[in-house]
């Protein structure tokens, strides 16, 4: 008998449904809430609000696109969690109320586990290249920055991660501080491409291990950018592009600076990126170039599984990589 999967991911501010046959991704369906664009960042009311409007439309879409029947799917994966917990609430209520009434099987899925995982994703007709274990993960996203040793599917060691705020966040943060709307990350990645990385410079964090930190360079960010602006108040339009540019790179530097230091010292030579953040381009061109020079090979999601997405809520499909 097919096994059918349908995924659900609700834990922030994307609403988004999968489904999964025989461990082939067939449709992967992802509403994006616009609503927050303006405050600079979630607002957890106004998603978990948006989550109710767009679960129904968004779960039928997928199935429609798949062009299964509802009646034979055979389990639904959802995000348990890490995630803001009215969004949350909305995707686990609807798992339960779909599993119940179809008499099928619940499968809990944990976010982080899940943007690991999106490397393993299949599509029919299309090769992938995933790392092999063990690799390093270094797990970008919104709310989290980590580097992770995956030993196997399941099997996952967090050695580093941030002790305040994530990557994703200072890229959002500093993107507010110059003016660009939530989420700031992609608009930083643009607007980088013409500038110079080099103009301004911010200081980089002590911290041990592998641990990162954002939060001061945010700070810093924000006074560098007030007092410029007190002595010119056309400085931010001028400097647009050279001030994503440094800021993207000062990121990107504080990154990778741990991640090469957790390779040098497991000797480990297979490298994955995965969470939000993995869609930057200055990220994936700077690492790409250092694992040509080092002799690693360096794993990226294709750009559509890097965001927030139900394809990747797939746990149970896992058995079907046997021959991975
Ligand atoms: O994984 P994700 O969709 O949600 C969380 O689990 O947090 O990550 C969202 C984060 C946001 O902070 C967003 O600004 C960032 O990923 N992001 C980017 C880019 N695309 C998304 N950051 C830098 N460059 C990008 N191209
Ligand atoms: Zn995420």
């Amino acid at each position: 008998m097919d096994k059918i999967i349908l995924g659900i991911e609700s834990s922030c501010d994307d609403t988004s449904a999968a489904i999964i046959k025989d461990g082939y991704m067939l449709s992967n369906i992802i509403a994006n809430q616009k609503v927050h664009e303006a405050y600079g960042g979630v607002v957890p009311e106004l998603a978990s609000r948006a989550h109710q409007q767009n679960i129904i439309p968004v779960v039928d879409q997928a199935i429609k696109a798949a062009g299964v029947n509802k009646d034979k799917i055979s389990g639904i994966a959802f995000t348990r969690g890490p995630g803001l917990l009215g969004s949350l609430l909305v995707g686990n209520s609807f798992a339960k109320g779909f599993a119940l009434v179809n008499e099928i099987p619940l499968i809990e899925v944990n976010h982080l586990q899940a943007h690991v995982l999106a490397h393993f994703i299949k599509e029919k007709d299309k090769e992938i290249k995933h790392p092999k274990f063990p690799f390093l993960c270094l797990l970008v996203s919104g709310g989290h920055s980590q580097i992770i040793k995956v030993n196997d599917y399941f099997d996952m060691e967090i050695i580093g991660q941030t002790i305040d705020d994530a990557a994703g966040e200072a890229f959002d943060k500093c993107a507010k501080t110059i003016g660009l709307p939530y989420p700031g990350g992609p608009l930083i990645d643009k607007y980088a491409k013409a500038g110079n990385p080099t103009t301004f410079t911010f200081t980089r964090p002590k911290v041990k291990g592998y641990d990162y930190s954002f939060s001061g360079l945010k700070t810093a960010f924000l006074y560098f950018i007030r007092d410029r602006v007190k002595e010119n108040p056309r400085f931010i339009k001028e400097n647009r592009d050279d001030l994503c540019a440094s800021i993207q790179f000062t990121i990107i530097d504080i990154l990778l600076k741990k991640l090469k230091l957790a390779i040098k010292e497991t000797g480990i030579n297979e490298i994955a990126v995965a969470g939000g953040v993995s869609a930057n381009s200055g990220l994936r061109n700077t690492l790409f170039e250092y694992g040509r020079n080092q002799n690693l090979n360096v794993y990226f999601p294709e750009f559509k599984f890097t965001t927030d997405n139900a394809a990747m809520i797939f746990k149970l499909n896992i058995l079907f990589h046997n021959n991975c």
